[in-house]
């Protein structure tokens, strides 16, 4: 079984009589170990999806389908012990770490205080570890700066302590909603190679967000592409990356100038993603879509898998006309 599975998962934000529905049918599995690379352009529904599997969603939400993680069923009669698994075993790293640190405790005692209560170290000795993990993350004198407040620390360094927060505890499952996109180009590489450096020493499977295919390409065994809360397209990274079939992800890649590169762009295609409580009939992605035809604003095109010149069966699409 894989270590998270999420099964035609729709979440709808709001309250009830004036809701909107910001995932469809979201699928997607992630092994021990392995990384799923979510993109899209911004408001596509990757940080709900993200939330969605924290069980962190905003509140009034509602929600339907399945989240499975390490044999639990998440959103059946397992969801009380959500919590739990949110302290232990899964962790998420966001854009703006300001948000998830807490402002008026230095990092160093904040870093303990996850190691005491996680793993049971008196606090003298979790200071210790906590300065050994700050060193780790690459962080100059860690001994100092295990005295310095949040608001004392650039965004990089702060990213850098919540990668340490993230090794403290050793999660499975670690999520990054777009942890770079708020950094300098140079400090950028650096904490994707800590990443890294955190899945190949503890088997930890990485669900990464990014509006950024360079990135994407990096990191991820799997990709999973968003439109308008709908997954268009998904599949093995490489497959999916060298052989596009939706319009829209043929379009975000053609805005990448140099997948090789790390740098993060903001790709352009005409026309912006729609209103969720508006959505076009049909097709979502139809009226930025070159290639829509009648039946394209008539239906929306279920996700179904391709044949690609490989033989990978494994790659799906979601369009009327999909074509490499
Ligand atoms: N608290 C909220 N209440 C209602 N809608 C929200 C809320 N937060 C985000 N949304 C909407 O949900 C959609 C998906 O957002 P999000 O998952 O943040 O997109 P992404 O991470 O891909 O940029 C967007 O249309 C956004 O406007
Ligand atoms: S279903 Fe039609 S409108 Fe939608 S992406 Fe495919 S061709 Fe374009
Ligand atoms: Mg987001």
């Amino acid at each position: 079984m894989s270590l998270l599975q999420v099964e035609a998962l729709q979440v709808s934000l709001g309250p009830r009589d004036d809701a909107v529905q910001i995932l469809r049918e979201v699928s997607f599995s992630l092994e021990a170990g392995a990384t799923l690379g979510i993109v899209g352009e911004s408001g596509c529904g990757k940080s709900m999806t993200a939330l969605a599997v924290m069980g962190l969603l905003p509140t009034p939400h509602h929600l339907q389908g399945r989240i499975q993680f390490r044999g639990l069923d998440l959103t059946g009669p397992d969801a009380a012990r959500w919590h739990e698994q949110r302290g232990r075993h899964m962790a998420m790293i966001f854009q703006e770490p300001m948000t998830s640190l807490n402002p008026v405790l230095t990092v160093g005692f904040q870093l303990a205080e996850m190691l005491t209560q996680h793993e049971g170290r008196s606090p003298a000795q979790a200071m210790t570890q906590a300065i050994e993990l700050l060193e780790r993350v690459g962080i100059a004198e860690p001994a100092r700066r295990a005295k310095a407040y949040p608001h004392e620390m650039s965004g990089g360094m702060r990213q850098r302590v919540m990668i340490a927060m993230a090794l403290a505890c050793k999660p499975q499952l670690l999520i990054a909603d777009e942890p770079t996109t708020a950094l300098d180009v140079s400090v950028q590489a650096q904490i994707l190679d800590l990443m890294l450096e955190l899945q190949r020493d503890h088997g930890t499977a990485l669900l990464f967000i990014s509006h950024n295919f360079g990135v994407i390409s990096e990191m991820a065994d799997e990709v999973m592409v968003m439109y308008a809360g709908k997954t268009v397209e998904q599949g093995p990274a490489h497959t999916v990356l060298q052989s596009p079939h939706h319009p829209y992800t043929q379009g975000l890649l053609s805005t990448v100038p140099d997948l090789e590169r790390r740098v993060e762009h903001l790709p352009v295609i005409a026309g912006q993603v729609p209103n969720l409580s508006r959505l076009p009939p049909g097709c979502s992605f139809q009226p930025r879509c070159e290639r829509a035809s009648a039946l394209c604003e008539q239906s929306a095109p279920p996700l179904m898998n391709i044949h690609t010149t490989h033989q990978m069966p494994s790659q799906k699409v979601a369009c009327f006309h999909a074509s490499a």
